[in-house]
């Protein structure tokens, strides 16, 4: 279940967010500490008794000022309007009927550190006979969700455990796939009732929990930072269009040992993007030859033995792309220019060379561009040099350098040349979509590969090795524009 927190700040907000939030929550919480000079039959009836009423004390992070008898008065006034539910702070939970105790929620509050023992805490809270028992505990260490995860596995009665601040998120995303009774979601941003909180919007239609279950399937994107990845908008949106019951979180990964260790057991499947795509190789127990030779991953899946196989889907994407566009759907011998002498460009070329051609880099500083050449034994040339000739011996170009990128989209590494038909020119930047170098070659009639559509193959590869089933990739292209403009 999703529940709304109706958090005032007066009788006028309160009222005017129920009605825009009702029907869309399974339950709204009324927060009457935050709400001023509320009036709690008004606020019962008009939200149609899927309610919890909750009168937080001070001393649980809310801002109840009153003594616990009137909170006491307060509660028991909303179960004789009817509501489903009350939330009773656990040293509170004595004073109720075991009745009242029936309808009640049991809640204990950590808001500056994640409980060592919090095992032995819930068993605590679990005895008192309460109908649900809720802890929320601030999460300083993204691991630390694995024993929320574990916990609500095996939980015995109706369980809510919250993470709170930002690394806690996917325990509040995660709380229907993990079993949790319910998870508490922000009626928009800036409603939030306690940090970290995502919004109802967010849970519906990006991470499409409405239908998660104990049986769905989680997956993630690795990274650091994570907060900008469009990865979680498409595969979630991807699984959902399938109906394939999946899960897909943003993981912001500090501590790749303990991550492995402690939370990817509960996940099948992850992409990993910057800065972890080298170290995550290390960590993959099996991967492809080509893998093996660029040192660098994005993709890892769990097998049915528990180890984690590992693929480049972003290699993947950018070399079939080129191979469909060749008249003759083959690398074999052709020229490649590869500009850029970076991971991205290292990765192009071993992919490129695997497939038997004949590749030269391109770049700004020669000592690097040669250094790279040598140690992958491919040609190299000075992007100067290339940039002066207005003609491209190459029936590939490929450029991984950020020239031509949102904001600077003025630029482009090839200025002075035309293109030819027959030529593939492929950009590795995704924003904007058509990078000055690509509206040339476009307009010269070479064919054109973008960085956004390499973003959504690399994606779509990975969408169908753990689904099995062919990708969306029209609605994947449809977020990407929508998110990226
Ligand atoms: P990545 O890992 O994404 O490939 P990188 O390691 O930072 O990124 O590599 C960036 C590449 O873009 C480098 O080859 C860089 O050239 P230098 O080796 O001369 O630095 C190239 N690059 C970045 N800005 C550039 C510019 N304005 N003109 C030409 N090349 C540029």
């Amino acid at each position: 279940m999703i529940c709304v927190p109706i958090i005032g700040p007066d009788m006028k907000q309160a009222l005017e967010d129920i009605s825009f939030v009702n029907g869309e929550a399974d339950l709204l919480e009324l927060r009457l500490d935050l709400i001023k000079n509320f009036d709690l039959k008004q606020l019962v009836e008009s939200t149609g008794k899927d309610v919890i009423v909750t009168v937080r004390s001070n001393r649980e992070g809310g801002q109840w000022d009153g003594d616990v008898a009137s909170a006491i008065k307060e509660l028991r006034s909303a179960l004789n309007l009817g509501v489903r539910f009350i939330d009773v702070e656990w040293h509170l939970a004595s004073e109720l009927t075991k009745e009242e105790l029936g309808q009640a929620i049991i809640s204990r509050h950590f808001f500056d550190e994640f409980p060592s023992n919090l095992k032995s805490i819930l068993d605590e809270l679990n005895e008192i006979p309460g109908a649900v028992t809720k802890i929320a505990m601030k999460i300083d260490q993204l691991e630390q969700n694995a024993e929320i995860f574990q916990l609500l596995r095996d939980r015995r009665k109706d369980t809510i455990l919250i993470g709170m601040g930002e690394l806690g998120r996917i325990s509040r995303i995660a709380a229907r796939a993990m079993g949790g009774f319910l998870t508490f979601a922000a009626l928009s941003s800036g409603k939030e009732s306690a940090p970290g909180q995502v919004t109802l919007a967010e849970l519906k239609n990006k991470y499409y929990t409405k239908n998660n279950n104990q049986e769905t399937k989680l997956y993630g994107v690795i990274g650091n930072p994570i907060g900008h990845s469009m990865s979680p908008d498409i595969h979630n949106a991807g699984f959902n269009s399938i109906g394939f019951n999946a899960l897909y979180l943003p993981l912001k990964v500090e501590r790749v040992e303990s991550f492995m260790s402690e939370l990817a057991p509960y996940f099948d499947g992850f992409s990993v993007t910057i800065p972890h795509k080298e170290i995550f190789f290390t960590i993959a127990d099996k991967v492809e030859e080509v893998v093996n030779k660029i040192g660098a991953l994005n993709t890892l899946t769990k097998l049915s033995d528990g180890r984690w196989e590992g693929k480049n889907t972003d290699i993947s994407a950018a070399i079939d792309s080129v191979i469909e566009k060749l008249d003759d759907k083959s690398l074999k011998d052709k020229r490649v220019l590869v500009i850029g002498a970076g991971g991205a460009a290292r990765a192009i070329v071993i992919g490129a060379k695997y497939k038997g051609a004949n590749v030269t880099i391109a770049n700004r500083t020669v000592s690097k561009g040669q250094k790279i050449a040598n140690e992958l034994e491919v040609n190299f040339i000075s992007l100067e040099k290339i940039q002066a000739l207005a003609s491209l011996d190459y029936n590939v170009i490929m450029n991984t350098t950020s020239v031509g990128m949102s904001p600077e989209v003025d630029v482009s590494p090839l200025p002075k040349t035309t293109f030819k038909e027959e030529q593939v020119v492929f950009d590795a930047i995704y924003n904007p979509d058509k990078t000055k170098l690509i509206l040339k070659a476009e307009e010269d009639g070479a064919k054109i590969i973008t960085g956004r559509e390499m973003f959504v193959k690399q994606g779509a590869l990975q969408f169908e090795h753990w689904t099995k089933k062919t990708c969306p990739l029209t609605l994947f292209r449809e977020i990407l524009n929508k998110k990226l403009g």
